[in-house]
């Protein structure tokens, strides 16, 4: 079932997309390896495998080619002093809230003022909501005193990132476009300054900590945060407006937040320190050379792992599906502002990119790097042992093509089922007939090359019959349980039925 209890603590610390949750993935490691073992994920983004991987006594290795995912997986499975880091914001706060405050601050209607949200529409300050020393929430209009405030800020900033993103339209992208041009100008002095005293910090763990507090604070404090406004029934007028939050690529709405920036870092810093509490409760007893010994975290690319060959014992991937989510380009924004960005392996990505300057980016590209990935992971696997791999699809050339990446590759399916996402991930799928789950794609490494390739069966009449046979001995069946009982029945003989095809079918007879 749907779980909304995936994305709290470590989870919930900061943004990753397509983060998978963290209770199917430790059902995998348990199956298919034993304490003691090495389990990798190659393509380890925010690093759940690996921490569902060391929670259960097995070794880890990730390899991610995102900067930010391995400083959001290291930090993960760092364990720091829960009071260095509450004394550490207290000393941040100390120095920067009141100067960061300030840029907020007015007078109004004869009292002092704090602003905490700005709602700006086409550069207008249509709606300002502010603080007194009485009243937490008042709302007026915005006015030229506000417009001055936020362009020209009495104090300067110190760095921030001028970054300058792929161009493109998809992500809402355009050209020349900076990272600093997602935030307003009284943004980026209250960024950077916290950003500067992050620099500052000399414990190398401690820092990290609060860079992702940074980096997690950055979405709220840009101009990417939408204004949510229902109808109030019957009068059709708009009704209050609320605050959205940054789901996915860099669409400056018309009509956006702008949030006290000190607010937006005090607010982050709240989840990481519970973040922060679940890690300490999780690995306080795991010395330094315990977590050196069973985490190893890679900077570099699936398709050419630094490791030996058979020293790995289990292998659970998730890697990017094509165009979906393209977490380079749009993990942009946190790693330059953690000056992760200079070095960044952009060529050997797998995804498929309709960036103006990333023409390579194509299918044929993303086929090529994925099927090098499952070269390196067929080379590192024990034989005899397993890769699962999520995946959701409903285009049948892409089932067959994975399909026959793995036989390529000496790999014997074994095993599909679904994986639940949570209820509050935004990357579901809700057309009719889709797939809403995630599948589990579990092979063994059998390293036997006389398979032969898996083709299409088409043959309406005969799917017809095998779903009714299926499902008169298994009336309970879903689709995911009759596409997988097909795909037993099927695979070892070479031939699939089309996805969509089982999926239609499926669903005009459970009708
Ligand atoms: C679907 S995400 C993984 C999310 C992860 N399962 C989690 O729970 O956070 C896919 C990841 O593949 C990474 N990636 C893309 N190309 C890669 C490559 N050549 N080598 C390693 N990682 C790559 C992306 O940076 C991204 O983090």
């Amino acid at each position: 079932m749907a779980n909304t209890s995936t994305y709290k603590g470590i989870y919930a610390m900061h943004k990753y997309w397509g983060k998978k949750p963290f209770n199917e993935i430790s059902k995998f490691i348990e199956q298919y390896s034993v304490p003691g073992e090495t389990v990798m994920d190659c393509f380890c983004g925010s690093g759940v495998t690996l921490i569902e991987a060391v929670k259960a006594g097995r070794k880890a290795i990730g390899v991610d080619l995102n900067p930010i995912a391995i400083k959001l997986a290291k930090v993960s499975m760092t364990v720091v002093e829960i009071e260095k880091i509450n004394k550490t914001f207290k000393d941040i706060k100390e120095k920067l809230q009141k100067t960061i405050n300030s840029l907020y601050e007015m007078e109004y209607d004869g009292e002092q003022t704090m602003v905490t949200h700005t709602i700006w529409k086409n550069d207008v300050p249509i709606e300002v909501w502010y603080c007194t020393d009485k009243e937490k929430k008042k709302v007026r209009v915005g006015n030229n005193i506000d417009v001055r405030m936020c362009n020209e800020p009495p104090i300067a900033p110190k760095w921030y990132p001028e970054s300058v993103m792929y161009e493109n339209s998809r992500i809402n992208v355009s050209k020349e476009q900076k990272v600093s041009d997602l935030f307003t100008p009284r943004a980026l002095v209250g960024l950077s300054l916290i950003c500067d005293e992050i620099k500052k910090i000399e414990d190398e763990n401690l820092r990290a900590v609060f860079e992702l507090t940074l980096s997690g604070t950055l979405s709220q404090a840009s101009n990417l945060v939408f204004v949510i406004r229902g109808r109030k029934k019957n009068e059709g007028e708009l009704s209050k407006a609320e605050v959205g939050s940054w789901v996915i690529g860099y669409w400056v709405p018309e009509e956006h937040f702008e949030i006290n920036v000190w607010n937006c870092f005090e607010n982050r810093f709240k989840r990481i320190l519970k973040g922060e509490q679940e890690i300490f409760e999780l690995f306080f007893d795991k010395t330094d050379d315990y977590m050196n010994q069973h985490l190893d975290l890679i900077n570099g690319s699936a398709t050419d792992i630094p490791i030996e060959e058979n020293s790995v014992d289990y292998v659970f991937i998730d890697p990017p599906h094509a165009n979906r989510i393209l977490y380079m380009e749009q993990s942009l924004m946190w790693n330059a502002w953690l000056e992760l960005d200079s070095n960044i392996n952009w060529n050997d990505e797998i995804i498929v990119s309709e960036a103006k300057d990333r023409k390579e980016k194509n299918t044929d590209n993303y086929n090529e790097l994925l099927d090098s990935a499952f070269a390196e992971i067929s080379r590192v696997l024990r034989p005899g042992k397993y890769f699962s791999m999520a995946f959701n699809c409903l285009d049948d050339d892409m089932w067959i093509d994975i399909l026959n990446l793995f036989v390529a590759h000496g790999f014997e399916i074994r095993d599909i089922v679904p994986l639940e996402y949570s209820a509050t991930s935004v990357i579901q799928d809700n057309r009719k007939n889709a797939l809403k789950t995630d599948f589990v794609l579990t092979f063994q490494n059998t390293g036997n090359e006389e398979i032969s390739r898996i083709v299409f069966k088409n043959d309406d009449m005969d799917l017809r019959d095998r779903i009714n046979e299926v499902l008169k001995d298994n009336p309970e069946y879903e689709v995911y349980n009759v596409m997988n009982a097909l795909f037993e029945l099927t695979i070892p003989k070479g031939y699939i039925y089309k996805v969509s095809k089982i999926v239609k079918m499926c669903a005009e007879i459970m009708e």
